[in-house]
Parts: C-alpha cells; sequence; structure tokens
C-alpha cells in the first residue's frame, strides 16, 4: 500500500466528520447514531440527504454548499477517496456535511425509519452481470425503503445506458415508485447552464465528459410501507 494512502487513513481518524465503523461493529447490529444523525451530528431539525458511492464527495460537498438547509452524508467504502472529501469540508467550514466509510450492502445499520429523504446515486458500477449488485435493484431499493421518508426522492446519474434503462423498468414495474424524470443525454437536452444538474459535476462525470459520453439522469419517488416483493430479483 502506498505511503500517501496510509497517510490518509492515519489522518482519517482524527477528522470529526468522517465515521468509520468496523464490520463487526454494524454487522446486523445498530450503529449507535441511527436515528440521531440531525440531534447529534448536525445539531439541527434538517432533512438528511445520502449520496452512495461518493468517492471523494465532491458532489455531496457542492450540494451541501447548494442547499445549506439539508444535511448531507456521503457514503463510499474508500478511505483515501473519502480523505478528500472529508477534509475539504473541514478546511472550507463546510458544517452540513459528513461521511460514512462503509459497505452499502450494510447501511440499514446507519439509519431509522423516516430519518432520510433523498437518495443521489451518483455514476454506480452498472454491474452488467450482477443484477443483484446494482444499487438500484429490488434488494437495494428494499434496504432503501427501510429509512426513507414517505415519497422521499432518488435520483440516479449515470453514463451507462443500460443501468439507465434497467432502473427505469424497475421504476415503471413497481406502483410504489413513480418516474418523475427521465433524462438519456442531460447535456444534449437544452438545459441552462445554470441548472444545477450539469452545473455540479461529479469526478467521474467530468472523466466521462471527457470522453463524450452522454450523461442520463432518473429521478422518481418512492413510497414507504410497501416492499418490492413483486419484482422478480
Ligand atoms: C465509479 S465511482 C463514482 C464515484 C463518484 N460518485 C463520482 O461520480 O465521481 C463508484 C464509487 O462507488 C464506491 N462503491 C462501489 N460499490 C460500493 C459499495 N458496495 N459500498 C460502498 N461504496 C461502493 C466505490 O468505492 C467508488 O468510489
Amino acid at each position: 500500500m502506498g505511503k500517501n494512502k496510509l497517510q490518509r487513513f492515519q489522518e482519517n481518524k482524527g477528522f470529526k466528520n468522517l465515521y468509520e465503523p468496523s464490520f463487526q461493529e454494524v454487522y446486523r447490529k445498530d450503529y449507535p447514531l441511527k436515528g440521531h444523525w440531525t440531534q447529534k451530528v448536525f445539531k439541527n431539525n434538517h432533512p438528511i440527504v445520502l449520496e452512495l458511492g461518493c468517492g471523494k464527495g465532491e458532489y455531496t460537498l457542492a450540494l451541501a454548499e447548494h442547499h445549506k438547509r439539508k444535511n448531507f452524508i456521503g457514503i463510499d467504502i474508500k478511505g483515501a477517496r473519502l480523505w478528500r472529501g472529508a477534509k475539504t469540508a473541514l478546511e472550507k467550514k463546510i458544517e452540513n456535511v459528513a461521511f460514512i466509510r462503509t459497505r452499502i450492502e450494510l447501511i440499514e445499520s446507519f439509519f431509522a425509519a423516516g430519518e432520510v429523504s433523498e437518495i443521489w446515486i451518483t455514476f454506480p458500477d452498472p454491474q452488467p452481470k450482477k443484477e443483484k449488485k446494482r444499487l438500484t435493484s429490488p434488494g437495494f431499493l428494499n434496504r432503501y425503503l427501510t429509512f426513507l421518508q414517505p415519497d422521499a426522492i432518488i435520483h440516479l446519474k449515470t453514463d451507462s445506458r443500460p443501468l439507465h434503462d434497467y432502473t427505469r423498468q424497475v421504476v415503471e414495474e413497481w406502483e410504489g415508485m413513480q418516474l418523475l424524470e427521465a433524462d438519456t443525454d442531460i447535456y444534449g437536452s437544452g438545459r441552462q447552464s445554470t441548472d444545477p444538474l450539469i452545473a455540479v459535476r461529479t469526478f467521474y462525470e467530468e472523466m466521462f465528459l471527457a470522453e463524450g459520453k452522454p450523461i442520463t439522469y432518473l429521478k422518481f419517488s418512492i413510497k414507504t410501507g410497501q416492499g418490492i416483493a413483486t419484482l422478480q430479483e
């Protein structure tokens, strides 16, 4: 492992806005902050928005600066990437941001029923061969349902047309979800340059744009109280 990475892991331990529980601490167990993020971490009663697979956290930070009356939590498994986001938040004194280092498969251990109002899923691995691993598969959506508020919003930005189409199909097949927006080329569909959807870009988004790939977007609402049991996983 590179020296730089080890240094970052060491620094991460001192960041007050980064939470890194071990697997044993959260596997089939509630994390102590479950149900208490606004009160104990953000010390306000603003809604919580998650970014799943946030990488270096640029998008979480940009959204947090844009929406001061919301709290943002970026989640990723890679500590060296999260280091960048957590450090920038501390340097810029962005108080409405936190980061969690964990596998998204364990996300139910972190949030209580109704604790989260919105989720951004930004450029996840499309997992072409393993449907169950897609972050918008019924298995993952059922996990999110355990902690989402009624009629919560989920956003998906991806360069993968198959993942976009797959997710759209999942949304359309289940009556508990409602498609609110679908765009297969957000930079080619005449949006104003000030539209936050294109004005704020993730690290991977910049890379894919430079390669000339169209960036797609889906926005849908999801009702809590009914699982996605009707769909085949
Ligand atoms: C392609 S990168 C995108 C990063 C960022 N969203 C962006 O657009 O720049 C995917 C990220 O998801 C994270 N990731 C993938 N699967 C994960 C999982 N099961 N749990 C936590 N993080 C995951 C990876 O570590 C990586 O940082």
